[in-house]
């Protein structure tokens, strides 16, 4: 049997960012083995990893993280030497209709995963050396920034996070990723487990489940659904390609220096609105619609509680210790993500079908 140079565990590598993390991985280091790990809930989809399924590199174990015996189980039989931990929940609305999963999976489930790595690998003759447990984490620890700049063009406001920024979280869901981060910190200061952090907006690209803006509002337009817009619409996100979140985390991983934490962002501030516009234009372009024929379906609704305003990173840290930046321009990234949501529709269908639809019709009154 061939023995491999190391042993990653991925969690969540059937999901959005997971599945893009699990291919690079796979194809760019043929002399590791990557392990994924996922429960698969809604949002997991081995459809996402077809093409890499049969790579000899490449495994599939299914189970849930916060089944700390099996987690165990899993980074013995595996040999495990680095984490890569993705798996959690990660929709601010359902947070905020159900937060009991989101501790449950995010916070107990990440315990679960340091206390398994720290007894595996505290008893090793090694011990930490040549270790990692790396958690992939969000901007949305922080809080919210103000929009100071309301009617200009980006960036909305001066202020940025940074990795000083303190933790003022406000969904459910942040709370809960700001102690699964509290807890990966803890467990470095505590006992000496070589951790790494990062903290990344608002992804978007394909394989996203289409609960989320972009994918949604894609998926709406295409089928002439209403486009419902929370509250004026003049929040702002900071958008990057997942392969771009992909690739940093990559650099993270191999060079980023133990009990650091770095912020990834695209440098890429978009009010809600505009960016609306922006994929009813392109969508109905890609479709051949006519120049504005689906304008009309943007609908303002009751904005979602709670919600954050603005969101803006300062990924300087990371470019200047490890020569990271975004690859792609926004518009280039949006016209090669919808072009890929309307040439995979058997995929939409199929994902937002069953439970999902369920879900779906109970949350938008079946728009
Ligand atoms: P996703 O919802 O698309 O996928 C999550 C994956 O985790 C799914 O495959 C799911 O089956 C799996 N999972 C959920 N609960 C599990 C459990 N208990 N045990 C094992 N597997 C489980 O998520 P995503 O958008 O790809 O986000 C991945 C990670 O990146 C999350 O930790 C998220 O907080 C973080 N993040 C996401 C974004 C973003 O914009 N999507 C930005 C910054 C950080
Ligand atoms: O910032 C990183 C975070 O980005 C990740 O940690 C989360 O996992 C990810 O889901 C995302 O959170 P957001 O809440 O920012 O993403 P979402 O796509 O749900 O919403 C983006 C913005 O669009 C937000 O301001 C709410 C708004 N929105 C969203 C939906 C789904 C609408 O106006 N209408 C909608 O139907």
């Amino acid at each position: 049997m061939k023995t491999f140079e190391r042993n990653i565990l991925v969690t969540g590598g059937a999901g959005f960012i997971g599945s893009h993390v699990v291919r690079l991985l796979v194809r760019k280091y043929p002399d590791y083995r990557i392990v994924n790990l996922d429960k698969l809930t809604y949002a997991g989809n081995l459809a996402n990893l077809q093409d890499v399924e049969g790579a000899p590199n490449y495994c599939f174990e299914r189970a849930d993280i916060a089944d700390f015996d099996a987690v165990c189980a899993l980074m013995r039989r595996y040999a495990i030497d680095g984490v890569i931990h993705l798996a959690a929940e990660t929709h601010v609305d359902r947070s905020i209709r159900d937060p009991f999963p989101f501790v449950r999976t995010n916070v107990v489930g990440t315990l679960s995963l340091l206390e398994a790595a720290r007894l595996q690998w505290e008893a090793q003759p090694e011990g930490f050396a040549g270790k990692r447990f790396y958690h992939v984490s969000t901007d949305e620890v922080y809080g919210a920034l103000e929009v100071t700049r309301p009617d200009g063009e980006a960036p909305y406001g001066d202020a940025l996070f940074t990795e000083r920024t303190p933790y003022a979280p406000h969904s459910p869901y942040a709370a809960a990723k700001a102690s699964s981060d509290h807890f990966v910190r803890a467990y470095h200061d505590t006992y000496g487990l070589p951790t790494v952090l990062t903290n990344c907006s608002n992804n978007y690209g394909p394989c996203q489940f289409p609960e989320k803006l972009i994918p949604l509002f894609i998926n709406n337009i295409r089928n002439g659904r209403p486009l419902p817009v929370y509250g004026s619409g003049t929040q702002v996100r900071d958008w990057l390609y997942v392969l771009d979140h992909a690739r940093a985390i990559d650099a993270v991983f191999h060079r980023g220096r133990t009990a650091e934490t770095y912020n990834i962002g695209g440098c890429n501030e978009w009010r809600n609105i505009d960016l609306v516009r922006l994929l009813v234009r392109t969508t109905d372009r890609l479709l051949g619609r006519a120049e504005g024929a689906s304008e009309g379906l943007i609908t303002h609704v009751a904005d979602r509680k709670g919600h954050d305003v603005r969101y803006a990173i300062d990924a300087s840290k990371l470019r200047d210790e490890l020569g990271w930046e975004p690859s792609l321009q926004f518009e280039e990234g949006i016209e090669r993500t919808v072009a890929w949501y309307l040439e995979n529709g058997p995929w939409l269908e199929r994902v937002t079908s069953g439970a999902y639809r369920r879900y779906y019709e109970e949350m938008y009154g079946g728009r």
